[in-house]
């Protein structure tokens, strides 16, 4: 595993401060995941650089941010009291970094749900987001949502495939067809 450490990382412990910094609880919660999901897609990420051509420094500054829009969103279990549904924080987040000057990191805010979301999947399920596709488009992109899967928020550890795989499947088995795909490609 490289060794990342967000001091190190000055771009994305300036903004995380930015936002979090009246809210020590929700920041601890947000670093603790941010730092795992960023760790994992930087180790897919090198492993990924031997056979294609990848960004591993976007890869590590946009794992950090994946999840800044949750700050804003109603999840007390996350130290989080906005007034916005959950499912939000991806667009929220994407708001956010656009405002700051960071459209490809922002995508990959509001990429990452899941293994991503589609038109349908958002018209179909009446998710209270913007009917645009919301799957992760470049490799980069498709790292960190892969990465974002083994971790949770709330549950210490990483989690196992097969677990990962019973979560996608309760919403659609599509779904873990994607996350095969990837597995298979991305698995270290
Ligand atoms: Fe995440």
């Amino acid at each position: 595993m490289p060794h990342i450490t967000l001091g190190n990382n000055l771009q994305a412990l300036a903004l995380i401060d930015k936002y979090y910094g009246e809210h020590k609880e929700a920041r601890k919660v947000l670093l603790a995941h941010s730092i795992q999901v960023a760790k994992l897609a930087v180790s897919v990420a090198s492993h990924a650089e031997r056979t294609e051509a990848v960004d591993l420094e976007f890869v590590e500054t946009a794992a950090l941010l994946h999840d800044i829009g949750m700050l804003y969103t109603d999840s007390p279990k996350l130290a989080c009291f906005g007034d916005k549904p959950y499912i939000c924080h991806g667009i929220i987040g994407a708001e956010l970094l656009r405002e700051e000057g960071l459209p490809r990191h922002a995508l990959v805010c509001e990429r990452h749900i899941g293994v991503g979301l589609s038109v349908e999947d958002i018209r179909g399920q009446g998710l209270p987001l913007p009917h645009r596709d919301m799957s992760p488009q470049t490799l980069e992109e498709r790292i960190i949502a892969y990465a974002d899967l083994f971790y949770s928020k709330t549950t210490p550890g990483k989690r196992t495939a097969e677990k990962v795989r019973s979560s996608l499947a309760r919403f659609d088995s599509k779904k873990v067809d994607i996350f095969n795909r990837w597995h298979q490609k991305f698995q270290t």
